[in-house]
């Protein structure tokens, strides 16, 4: 999958670029230039365990727009890949290609999931967390483990 990845998407989605021989004459270089920076800010190879990481919604969506993209042609932008015969993609790469986004999506799902739980529970030990501060302030000190140190009477008057 990496030789795809490197092959065809690298160069303009990742951090190292190999810029054509083509792109040292000015605009054809500001054309490209603006391109990678394009394809690099929606998705980068080169930082995708962390961009993934970050917006795993987002990144599964990337997934299958991926396969579908290679699946129509649309990329590596043909544009490129007569420049770049290298990145021309066969129908076994494509299938190749495809099926590793549906594992990565896969993983990614999981992932989420996980999240999700960690999630729930946090906020469920927090909304615990608010329930005993609650307590504490209204000077019901019933849940004693936690209040022993702390629980004061309610009022000043009451401590006299
Ligand atoms: C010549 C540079 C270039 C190459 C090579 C390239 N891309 Fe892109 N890609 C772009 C640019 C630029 C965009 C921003 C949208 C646009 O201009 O179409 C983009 C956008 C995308 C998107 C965003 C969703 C969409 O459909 O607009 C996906 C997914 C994507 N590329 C996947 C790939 C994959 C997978 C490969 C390799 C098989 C690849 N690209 C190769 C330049 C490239």
């Amino acid at each position: 999958m990496d030789t795809i990845l490197r092959r065809s998407c690298w160069n303009c989605h990742s951090n190292d670029t190999q810029w054509p021989w083509c792109s040292a004459v000015a605009p054809v270089k500001w054309l490209i230039a603006r391109d990678v920076d394009k394809a690099r800010k929606i998705m980068n190879f080169s930082s995708w365990t962390e961009q993934a990481g970050k917006k795993l919604q987002l990144a599964v969506g990337m997934l299958a727009a991926s396969c579908a993209d290679v699946n129509v042609g649309r990329m590596p932008k043909p544009e490129y890949v007569f420049l770049h015969s290298e990145a021309m993609l066969s129908e076994s790469d494509k299938k190749g290609f495809c099926d590793w986004t549906k594992r990565e999506g896969k993983r990614l799902l999981v992932l989420k999931r996980k999240q999700a739980d960690a999630v729930g529970w946090f906020l469920a030990v927090s909304e615990r967390r608010s329930v005993m501060d609650r307590d504490i302030s209204t000077g019901s000190c019933h849940i004693r483990a936690l209040t022993k140190s702390r629980c004061l009477p309610s009022s000043p008057t009451s401590a006299v």
